[in-house]
Parts: structure tokens; sequence; C-alpha cells
């Protein structure tokens, strides 16, 4: 996971994908082995996937669809961005275009006695297509979503992490070596209230994904505190601390 700060920058969504281009067997086979090397937040959440042709769902790009189904527990959502942001980052290493796709809709709902979470479409992409020049991704300023002392090659880092409709909802403050990071509920997006939460759940755990790596490359030694989500009319609900030496 941590020597993937790099596709940070050449990651991108992808939305168009060229027809002439498909997976191989091989390529195909070792994206099915990487998925069994990702690393877990949640150990004891039960976590499946089902490679299916693109034709198979509603999405409308890449050549495949990679549907998530997850075991429903505490932070399970948290959960699967952190593990599959790091499918995503490990794809651009392949040059394997990937667009995480909320609004696709799955042909089966449950896999394995889980739930269907959410799909990722990917497909063969050209070296030249990822991201060239990663300050050019719109993004919020920094002030809005950090607080406290920056860290360099960190805060400007993990900014970058995707999330739905570019919403990102995180929000950081960092005191006493303590990395404290929010969850905004102040969000806008077109989705409706009760999928956005879903997404902006899962696009928290993206942002701890790019945070561990971020902070990793930078030698950092971080100890990390996963919180309980109480029901709350906080503007910012506590999703995770990290306690760095
Ligand atoms: C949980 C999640 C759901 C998303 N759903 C969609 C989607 O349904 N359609 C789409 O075109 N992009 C979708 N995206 C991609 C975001 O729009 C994209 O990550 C964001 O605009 C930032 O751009 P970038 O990924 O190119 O850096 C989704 C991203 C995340 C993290």
């Amino acid at each position: 996971m941590y020597n993937l700060y790099d596709m940070i920058f050449k990651r991108k969504s992808f939305r168009r994908f060229d027809d002439f281009l498909s997976l191989s067997i091989e390529e195909l086979q070792k994206i099915e082995q990487r998925l069994n090397k990702l690393l877990p937040l949640l150990a004891d959440v039960k976590i499946r996937y089902r490679i299916v042709k693109r034709e198979e769902t509603t999405c409308k790009r890449g050549e495949y669809c990679l549907l998530v189904y997850s075991d429903q527990k505490e932070n399970h959502l948290l959960n699967v961005g952190y593990i599959l942001e790091q499918l995503d980052l490990w794809m651009a290493s392949q040059n394997i275009g990937v667009c995480w796709y909320g609004m696709g809709k799955s042909d089966k709902l449950k896999h394995d006695g889980l739930d269907y979470v959410i799909m990722l479409a990917f497909g063969k992409g050209r070296p030249e297509e990822f991201r060239k020049d990663y300050t050019k991704a719109k993004r919020k300023e920094l002030e809005i979503i950090w607080v406290g002392q920056h860290i360099p090659n960190v805060t400007n880092v993990v900014r970058y992490a995707p999330s739905a409709c570019n919403s990102q909802p995180w929000r950081v403050v960092f005191e006493n070596q303590c990395i404290r990071i929010f969850r905004s509920t102040e969000v806008r997006s077109i989705f409706p209230t009760e999928k956005l939460l879903l997404y902006n759940r899962i696009d928290m755990g993206i942002f701890l994904c790019f945070m561990e790596i971020a902070l990793r490359h930078e030698q950092y030694e971080f100890k990390r505190l996963l919180c309980e989500e109480q029901s709350s009319n906080e503007k910012q609900i506590e999703i995770a601390q990290y306690i760095i030496d």
C-alpha cells in the first residue's frame, strides 16, 4: 500500500475509455490477485468482489465493473473506501483507468450473503491519458479543509483524494501531534441526502488511505484510532485520529 504514493498524482477518474483497448486475461488475473492483497481498515468486516462486464450493470463506461459487497457493520463504508482506493491507485500503476461509480446499479444486490455497496468502472488506458499535472485538479482551498499546522508533503497531497461529486467532505484539525479527521455534514451535491451520506462515508475511507500513504511516505509513524460515529446534529463528525510520533 505504501509504495503507491506516486500514483496519487497519476490517478484520475476515467470517464472516456478507448473501445479499441481491452484488458488481457493476464491483467484480469493480476487484478484478482491484487484484490486479495489489499489491506483492510477493519479486519472483521467481510468484503467480497465480483468483476463483471460493464454491460451487466447500468454503467456506461469502462470495459468491466468491479462490484463491491460488504457486511453492514459499524464503519463498513469507511472500510470499503479505504480498501478500494488502494486498488484505484494500484490500477493507475498498471495503466488501468478507473472511476468510482456511485450512480451505477448492479444486477445483483446480494453476493455470498453480503450487501451490494458500490462499483468501480475500469478498463485499459493509455499512459498519456492519466493525470499530468495534479495541481490542476479542482479541489477546495486548504484553509477550508485543514486547521492548524500544515505537514509538508502531506497536507497538500491528501486533498487530492477522489470523492463523490468532488464533495471533499473531509476536514482536518492538527494539534498536539494529533491529526483529527472529521466528516463535514454540510456538503451539497446532486445526490439525495441518504445516498450522499453513503458516498461521503466511502469518501472518508478513501481519505484515510491517502493520509496513511502520505504520512508513511514522509516517514511518520502513527497510531490510528477510529471513532464511533454518534448520530448528532454537529456540522463535523469525528471519524478518526492519527497520533504521530
Ligand atoms: C464514492 C464515489 C462515487 C462516485 N460516483 C461517481 C459517479 O457516479 N459518476 C462519475 O462520473 N464519477 C463519480 N465519482 C468520481 C468523482 O466525481 C471524482 O472522484 C471527483 O470529481 C474528483 O475527480 P478525480 O477523481 O478525477 O480526481 C465518484 C467518486 C467517489 C469517491
